[in-house]
């Protein structure tokens, strides 16, 4: 059993205290602060982008996940390696034709790389990114916001990515899932396979963030 690592999101914090969040979250048993950067075009909604990652920064070592929410990303990378990024994600409906590219090019900037699919994307087309990713995502909400209901037939998506990650000699590779997991739906995404877990809601609605932290991780 691959070891599971929880991946709060910002997302469902308070924006004016991002610096005390990410520490109360370092400090609660987190493994990484997720950040969901939104462009307005991706997307709807804007969020914020690497200056809010340069300035949260300073107050955890945790890595910091990005999930890029934006189009052409490839232009970004470096802004984001500069501001301190540890991982970032981009997603295969913007990099078409170039994610392998795209991936080399986020590890050239010294971060891990990761390729994000949307709910309603084959889970094939990531197939191609096995051998450049440190980490593939899959979206278990359509992107844009946080606190939506959890799209259960991701639940096979995570078993036939992980069988593929198997196959392809990659039985490690860490498998991201991201959007409406909760304590009660947690044990399935991980049995199907995802050893990463992304909670925005989850995390923050919780009355004693520790223990919902360490629930989720499964302990
Ligand atoms: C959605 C974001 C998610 C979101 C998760 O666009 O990518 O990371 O914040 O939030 P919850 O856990 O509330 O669904
Ligand atoms: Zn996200």
């Amino acid at each position: 059993m691959l070891k599971v690592k929880v991946a709060p999101s910002i997302l469902a914090g308070d924006f004016a205290r991002m610096g005390e969040t990410v520490k109360k979250l370092e400090e609660n048993g987190a493994d990484y602060i997720h950040c969901d950067v939104m462009d307005g075009n991706f997307v709807p909604a804007i969020t914020f982008g690497d200056q809010m990652v340069r300035h949260i920064r300073p107050y955890t070592s945790l890595p910091l996940d990005c999930h890029l929410m934006v189009l052409r990303p490839e232009t970004r990378l470096e802004g984001f390696a500069q501001a301190g990024a540890g991982l970032v994600s981009v997603h295969a409906e913007v990099c078409r034709e170039n994610m392998v590219q795209v991936l080399r090019l986020i590890r050239s900037f010294g971060m891990k790389a990761s390729a994000v699919i949307n709910p309603d994307t084959p889970v094939e087309r990531i197939f191609d990114a096995v051998e450049d990713a440190d980490m593939l995502l899959l979206m278990s909400v359509f992107p844009g916001r946080g606190g939506q209901r959890f799209i259960p037939e991701t639940l096979k998506k995570i078993e036939r990515l992980r069988s593929f990650c198997i196959r392809a000699g990659k039985p490690e590779l860490d498998i991201e899932v991201d959007g409406g997991i909760t304590e009660e739906n947690v044990k399935d995404v991980i049995s199907a396979g995802a050893n990463v877990i992304v909670a925005g809601s989850t995390v923050f609605r919780s009355s004693d963030m520790k223990a919902t932290i360490a629930r989720l991780r499964g302990e």
